[in-house]
């Protein structure tokens, strides 16, 4: 295909209709004592400014920015504005001041993230690979070639509601990549699920489904900090390449318009903490609650290498290559200062989430398994004691061992030395679940997959300094599927950081 001619500059900005984003209202942790808030307007905003307080009645004082932020294609503009001076574990409302809609919204309120060192048990949740659900995304039913277990049945929850209905439940929402779908346009079209449009057009499609996406989650993203990391289909518009075998033609990156490709949307929508954790943008970055250090990272780009083009990580995906033209292994090095620096008496859980996995019950296909990133991060994993690593990209479930270079730990959840491994990816989007391998993996604990035609989530309960639950919850009814209790006597040896068992 040959690459679309339409203008490259800022298209008009739709007016409100029917399918109009809302404001899209999102918060992100920044530290114990801020928060992040972020919303979208028509309009570019000058000021994008909160008025926030400790109650409800008095939202006496204001926090402001310079940010309002869009990019080619988009149909809004992205405001940021930090509330700092903040009390951790304190619930505060608050109200953007210049909003999408015409309705009057209550202040909204959200609690700040717990002080590091906090010992109480809380819980949170985590996704991956969620998509839009509905009209444009996962609904009752799909186009042709999809498996009729791979959509919801009539009157099935999603894992949204199901998100929604649990915020009780947890304190934030971690979303280790695969946001939206947006890049399923094409495929959706090819597959007669999307009515057809050109491909100069179907950016329209793309930002449609990212609005739809954005405006569906801002019931749990408005109250809860909603963390995210980069997943593939962040990257570009084509899918790493959608293939529409009827007519023989393969789409590639020139198809896509500038404003999706390279991660811009993500790079527009987010601000993740990494200002304070020394990482980059909403690529790789850490943050601590309570009694956990939290670390996500990039599996898409920026691998340790150096520049690590697609052809690397498997496929087309990833492309669009560094996100800040970062420096030779400047992920990795971060990635091991990160983990020097960690307190294990104020923070003894350590818990990764990247987008790829590299354990798994999946042919050893590169692009599904990815052993670059085994390759740079897990030794420093295994060096620092990381506790437990999530990952999604398969759209299936399967809880792993604790391993170490290949090698099941022989103490399995009875306080292993090596890291535990959980994949996640069910969450749900266009067409559904994938299958694991038959046989599975030695290491393979549990798991469910497309023939189980079930979604869900994970929530982690952090129990003390030595007891972390896992939960799988099935989204349609909120049943736990699958629990397991990882026991770490969490000793050190007391010389400086290094840590020993
Ligand atoms: C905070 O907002 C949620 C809705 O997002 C609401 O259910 C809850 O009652 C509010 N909490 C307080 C303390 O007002
Ligand atoms: C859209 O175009 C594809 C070919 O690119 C075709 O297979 C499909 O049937 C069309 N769908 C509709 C709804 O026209
Ligand atoms: C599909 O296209 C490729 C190259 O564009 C060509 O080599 C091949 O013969 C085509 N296949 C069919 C079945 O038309
Ligand atoms: C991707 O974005 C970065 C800035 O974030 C820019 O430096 C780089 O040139 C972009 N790459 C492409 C292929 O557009
Ligand atoms: C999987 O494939 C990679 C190359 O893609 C290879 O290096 C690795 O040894 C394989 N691993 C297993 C367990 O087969
Ligand atoms: C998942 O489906 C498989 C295949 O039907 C079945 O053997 C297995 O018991 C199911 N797992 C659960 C937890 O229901
Ligand atoms: C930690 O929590 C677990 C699970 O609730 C409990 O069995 C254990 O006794 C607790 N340990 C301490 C030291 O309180």
């Amino acid at each position: 295909m040959k690459k679309s001619t339409v203008l490259a500059s800022l298209l008009p900005l739709v007016a409100a209709d029917s399918d109009a984003p809302n404001s899209q209202i999102r918060i992100a942790y920044h530290g114990d004592d801020g928060m992040m808030v972020s919303w979208n307007t028509f309009d570019h905003v000058p000021r994008p400014s909160v008025f926030w307080g400790r109650s409800k009645e008095h939202l006496t004082n204001v926090a402001s920015s310079a940010v309002s932020v869009t990019y080619p294609t988009s149909t809004t503009y992205n405001n940021h504005v930090l509330i700092k001076g903040l009390r951790p574990d304190t619930t505060y409302y608050y109200l953007p001041a210049q909003l999408n809609e015409d309705v009057c919204y209550e202040p909204f309120n959200f609690t700040t993230s717990r002080r590091v060192g906090d010992k109480t048990p809380f819980s949170v949740a985590v996704v991956a690979d969620l998509g839009t659900m509905g009209p444009k995304g996962l609904s009752t039913t799909a186009g042709t070639g999809v498996a009729p277990n791979n959509v919801l049945k009539p009157g099935e929850k999603t894992t949204v509601d199901s998100l929604v209905s649990s915020m009780g439940d947890y304190e934030f929402l971690w979303h280790v990549g695969d946001i939206a779908y947006a890049d399923y346009w094409l495929k959706e079209e090819i597959q007669g699920f999307l009515p057809n449009t050109t491909v100069e057009e179907g950016y329209k499609v793309y930002e449609a489904i990212l609005n739809d996406f954005y405006n569906e989650m801002m019931p749990v993203t408005a109250a809860k900090a909603y963390m995210v990391g980069p997943g593939n289909h962040e990257a570009n518009c084509d899918n790493g390449g959608t293939s529409d075998k009827a007519h023989n033609i393969t789409y590639d990156l020139s198809i896509c318009m500038p404003g999706q490709t390279n991660f811009t949307g993500f790079k527009n929508h987010f601000r993740m903490p990494s200002d304070i954790s020394r990482g980059t943008g909403n690529f790789w970055y850490s943050w601590n609650s309570g009694m956990a250090h939290f670390i996500q990272l990039d599996t898409e780009t920026d691998l340790g290498h150096g520049f690590i083009g697609p052809d690397e990580i498997g496929g087309t995906e990833g492309e669009g290559a560094s996100p800040v033209n970062a420096k030779m292994n400047a992920q990795v090095n971060w990635l091991e200062a990160d983990l020097k620096a960690v307190d294990r008496s104020a923070t003894p859980w350590i818990i990764v989430g990247g987008h790829r996995p590299w354990y798994l019950s999946h042919a050893n296909v590169t692009g599904t398994i990815c052993w670059s990133c085994k390759d740079v991060f897990e030794p420093l994993f295994i060096k620092y004691g990381v506790d437990l690593v999530l990952s999604g990209h398969a759209h299936v479930y399967e809880r792993q061992a604790p391993i170490a270079d290949q090698k099941i730990d022989p103490k399995e959840l009875n306080n292993p030395t090596s890291p535990w491994y959980i994949t996640n990816g069910a969450a749900g989007h266009y067409d559904g679940l994938d299958a694991l391998q038959s046989p599975r993996q030695e290491y393979s604990r549990f798991g469910l997959d497309t023939s189980n035609a079930t979604y869900g989530w994970s929530k982690l309960t952090f129990h003390n300094a030595t007891h972390l639950t896992h939960d799988f919850i099935a989204s349609n009814n909120n049943a736990v599927l699958d629990s397991a209790t990882l026991y770490k006597s969490h000793k050190t040896t007391g010389n400086g950081h290094h840590y020993g068992w």
